[in-house]
């Protein structure tokens, strides 16, 4: 398999977009209502066509699953997943934090994951079995080994206001116990800097694949562990993902299990 040729897709699609977004990053966009917080601005879509069609160029037989409303499956063992602005809340607000997010998994196993942060002109990549990159310079993760002089990570779900599983409970839990915890309000980011060492931490739940394909390669890439909360294979979903330098992983699962049935 050329994982260089498909990096190379995955990195030029991820920047053209990731660009096209930084240029409009101050005009305001449309928004429409997916539920009473969760939004998606004409940028989303227009980010989203400018990769699939891209990707879709170069790969015509693979199949796609991108956040707005696009699944093209072929049944290729392929699959191409795609997150074309992750923190659209924060982009709709002019807050500039926000990504693209591009992974590659063959046979149900990601094998490469692209973020671009176009603010911040910072190209993450991994390649499974070949390390995590930023800028082209490997990163790896933090050597903080207590959880009380650790800095986290979360978010809350779109449903917060209807549901009870809303992780106030486990962020109240952390919330005494670590030197900080930051929303960034994008998630893919959030997996990026655990993997260079910017957090030590992060968990969060009720994300989708998109939120987190492309991150949690480049975690483990970059000596991380990913797991869920009970700490077992996460699988794809987002449905609880657990992200850390590994040497704190521990410390955060019996936190996390404190809450759980
Ligand atoms: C969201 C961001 C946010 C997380 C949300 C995600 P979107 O993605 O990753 O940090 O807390 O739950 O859905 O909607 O901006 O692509
Ligand atoms: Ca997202
Ligand atoms: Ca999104």
């Amino acid at each position: 398999m050329d994982m260089e040729m498909y990096l190379k897709v995955a990195k030029d699609a991820a920047f053209q977009a990731g660009t096209m977004l930084k240029q409009h990053s101050s005009t305001p966009p449309k928004i429409h209502y997916k539920g009473a917080v969760d939004l998606v601005t004409d940028f989303d879509n227009r980010a989203q066509d400018m990769i699939f069609k891209s990707l879709s160029n170069h790969f015509p037989e693979h199949d796609f699953l991108a956040e707005e409303n696009l699944s093209e499956e072929k049944g290729s063992d392929f699959c191409w997943i795609i997150d074309p602005i992750d923190g659209t809340t924060n982009y709709a607000h002019n807050f500039p934090v926000f990504c693209v997010s591009i992974a590659m998994a063959f046979e149900n196993e990601i094998k490469l994951g692209v973020i671009y942060d176009p603010m911040r002109e910072e190209m993450f990549m991994a390649v499974k079995d070949k390390g995590a990159v930023l800028n082209d310079k490997p990163i790896h993760v933090s050597s903080v080994r207590e959880l009380d002089k650790s800095l986290l990570a979360t978010g809350f779900p779109y449903d917060l206001r209807e549901s009870r599983v809303n992780n106030f409970d486990h962020f109240l839990n952390f919330a005494t116990r670590v030197q900080g915890i930051r929303r960034g309000g994008a998630a893919a980011l959030d997996l990026c800097y655990v993997a260079c060492g910017r957090f030590d931490g992060f968990w969060e739940l009720k994300l989708q694949p998109w939120d987190v394909a492309a991150g949690r390669v480049i975690v483990l890439e970059a000596g991380g562990q990913v797991s869920d909360f009970r700490n077992s294979e996460p699988g794809l979903s987002g449905d609880e993902i657990l992200a850390t330098n590994s040497l704190i992983h521990e410390q955060m699962v019996n936190i996390l299990g404190s809450s759980l049935d």
